[in-house]
């Protein structure tokens, strides 16, 4: 039986799945709304907000044979209707329901499996119980906090460090760059890293400033010189700039030695700027994702070795 990867791709970037499919070599048997097919196995992609390994089709006969045919393989599922919705919602009501649920910044993530599902045609489904995330669809929402943070960016790394580096230990010095109005700088901070060292043109809010342990420079972050810093624990960037002009900056930084990770938002204008992106790719060992919480930019990270 043919098995496919389904991918979903993000709101309003189904050009850039599109086109990262393509640079990758990678043909789409067919494709309905956000939803992308592709025979075989392959990996996640960027642009794709929950990848289905190993889908099958199956003929249903009716509303029950539907949903009895998902739950005999798994009891998670997130639907994404393309078409025939009353239909599919109704089979979705007969499975086991799923609670939605915020999460809190490092909390632990759920285990169980979760599952996607579509009716493809009227009597169709599209199925697999095994995605790429834990959560319905791919879609993750924080408990957020509306009193500290000046900005919504820090929701950026709080998803980072609950699903991509859960369990760091925040030890030594972290260094921000492009950190106003201190969004990224105050989690950094909340973290209990011995010092984090804040880098902007712009000064940070003085609220974030006064809690301690934090070292405000106001200066342009492509003038930093790594020979005047001490170790970093974490180097991170939500500067706005040019792809390139963050690839110098990080490269001269890991260059240096002094780093040990990265986790930087790669921000573009109109176009997804593939050249420089496939470039940070190139530094061995190192990832992009296109977080719940980014638009139109991804985060690039590099986890080194913990001492
Ligand atoms: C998206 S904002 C950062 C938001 C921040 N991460 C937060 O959580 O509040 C981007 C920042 O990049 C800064 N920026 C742009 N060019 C810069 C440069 N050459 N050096 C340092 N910061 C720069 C801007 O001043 C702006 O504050």
């Amino acid at each position: 039986m043919t098995s496919y990867t389904v991918y979903l791709a993000i709101h309003q970037f189904e050009h850039e799945l599109m086109n990262e499919l393509k640079l990758k070599g990678i043909k789409i048997a067919d494709k309905k709304d956000r939803l992308f097919l592709v025979e075989g196995d392959h990996p996640p992609m960027i642009w794709a907000q929950t990848t289905g390994f190993r889908a099958q089709f199956a003929d249903i006969e009716s509303i029950n044979d539907g949903s009895k045919k998902l739950k005999e393989h798994g009891r998670n599922w997130g639907l994404f209707t393309v078409d025939f919705h009353r239909r599919a919602q109704l089979i979705q009501d007969n499975l086991p329901k799923i609670k939605k649920k915020n999460i809190d910044f490092q909390e632990a993530l759920p285990t169980l499996p979760m599952g996607f599902w579509t009716l493809w045609e009227q009597n169709k489904i599209l199925f697999t119980p095994h995605t790429s995330s834990p959560f319905p669809l791919g879609e993750m929402d924080f408990n957020e906090d509306k009193v500290m943070p000046p900005s919504r960016a820090y929701l950026k790394l709080w998803e980072f460090f609950t699903v991509y580096a859960p369990n760091t230990p925040a030890q030594g010095v972290a260094i921000d760059v492009g950190s106003c109005p201190g969004g990224w700088t105050w989690v950094l901070r909340t973290m209990n890293f011995d010092k984090v060292i804040s880098v902007d043109k712009a000064p940070i809010e003085k609220r974030i400033s006064d809690l301690g342990k934090i070292e405000f420079r106001q200066e342009s972050a492509f003038g930093l010189n790594p020979d005047e810093f001490p170790e970093i624990e974490w180097f991170c960037s939500d500067i706005i700039c040019y792809p390139e002009r963050l690839l110098n900056l990080v490269k001269r930084f890991m260059e240096s030695g002094k780093v040990r990770n990265f986790v930087c938002t790669i921000k573009y204008q109109s176009q997804t700027d593939w050249e420089n992106t496939l470039k940070f790719l190139e530094i061995p060992g190192s990832q992009i994702v296109h977080l719940h919480h980014n638009k139109h930019e991804v985060t690039w990270f590099y986890k080194g070795v913990s001492k």
